[in-house]
């Protein structure tokens, strides 16, 4: 006859979708009887229509049925009581609650952070961020993304999550997950078309939020996408984040290029590490003869570098307005090719080479 802990045993590699810990041992699995070879069994997701419930409902299913002598599986779903809920929250905060510094920013941990900056709105930092983000973690990293632009928000919208909510258990915020990567945005905590009004303290107060009360598990590196200019919150981020490394992004044209320039110095003088420059909407790509029109003019990145004294990455094509929906690149893209050999650069620059797991 099968046994409780051949159960349990089972169930130890079913893990939240949302959270990536075996439901074992964060407690989910209650209530396990057994008659002969007939199971039941009681597994308490965190809130009622926990959109992942099917997943794990069948995933137990599956774990318990294929044990040798089990005929039958009654499995029911139920959901936490506050007091689980609560217990369950600190659980996951673990050691947060005994350390100063949130878990993300512990120097032990490593995390890897990289804001992406511009000077000039509008030059495609969003995209980048994003792009690059996807990028990393197709090449094995546990990603994050925190949306730092907090009146411009406009990540969620790119990944085109910007329907959903984060799930919120007992104060405690589980990132939205897509294309491989954790995300936060102010986009998650505003009602619909309220604009944000806060003022400067309360910005550094918000990043301080995203990266204490979001609960990110384990990551590799966090991409910060930052408003432009060189404002309040590239302060806050120097502040927070000493040892952050920075990415310019500019377009070619003289303009958009100073004030690159500008965001570039900034950084300097706070002693973040400048990886490199993005050039985006480098030039148009003719799709029939590869021909190459400079709509934009040319040069803007590499000024930037040089004035910088860091490298042009890579440049990014314009993408045609009639390859589709949405602004994530696709396989087959120039522009996902220049993607990927950013991020292959950024990796190496980074010395996240060696956290690159095999995917
Ligand atoms: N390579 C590209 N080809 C075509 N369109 C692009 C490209 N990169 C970005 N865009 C478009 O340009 C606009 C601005 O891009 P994005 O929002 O990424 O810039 P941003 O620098 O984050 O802007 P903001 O300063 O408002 O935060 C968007 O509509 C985006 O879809
Ligand atoms: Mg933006």
């Amino acid at each position: 006859m099968v046994t409780r802990e051949q159960v349990l045993e089972a169930l130890r590699d079913v893990e939240d979708p949302e959270i990536h810990k075996s439901i074992v041992e964060l407690e989910m699995v209650k209530d396990i009887h057994i008659d002969g070879g007939q199971v039941s069994l009681e597994v308490v997701l965190t809130i009622g229509g926990c959109p992942l419930r099917n997943t794990i409902e069948q995933a137990v299913r599956e774990k318990v049925a294929a044990l040798p002598g089990v005929t039958s599986v009654n499995l029911r779903i139920g959901s936490m009581s506050d007091e689980e809920r609560a217990r369950f929250a600190a659980k996951l905060r673990g050691r947060q609650e005994q350390q100063a510094v949130p878990p993300l920013l512990d120097p032990a941990k490593g995390v890897v952070f990289i804001a992406v900056a511009s000077g000039k709105g509008g030059v495609g930092k969003s995209t980048v961020s994003a792009n690059l983000a996807i990028a990393m973690a197709a090449h094995g990293l546990r990603v994050g993304l925190v949306d730092a632009d907090i009146y411009g928000f406009s990540i969620p919208a790119i990944f085109g999550v910007d329907d959903q909510r984060p799930t919120v258990i007992d104060d405690l915020i589980l990132p939205i997950e897509s294309h491989g990567v954790k995300l936060i945005s102010m986009h998650f905590f505003v009602p619909e078309n309220h604009p944000v009004v806060w003022r400067g303290p309360m910005l550094g107060k918000m990043l301080r939020n995203f990266f204490g009360e979001v609960h990110w598990g384990d990551v590799d590196v966090v991409l910060l996408d930052l408003p432009p200019g060189t404002g309040d919150v590239a302060l806050d981020v120097h502040q927070l984040l000493p040892k952050s490394k920075e990415l310019i992004v500019t377009t070619p044209q003289a303009n958009a290029a100073d004030v690159a320039v500008r965001a570039g110095l900034m950084g300097l003088r706070t002693n973040h590490e400048i990886l490199g420059v993005v050039e985006n909407m480098s030039y148009v790509e003719c799709g029939h003869c590869g021909e190459r029109t400079y709509i934009f003019g040319q040069g803007g990145g590499a000024r930037v570098a040089a004035e910088l004294r860091t490298r042009l990455l890579v440049q990014i094509p314009v993408l045609p307005a009639t390859s589709g929906r949405g602004m994530i690149f696709a396989e087959g893209t120039p522009q996902r090719e220049a993607i990927h050999n950013l991020a292959r650069q950024v990796i190496a620059a980074t010395g996240l080479r060696a956290t690159v797991r095999s995917t």
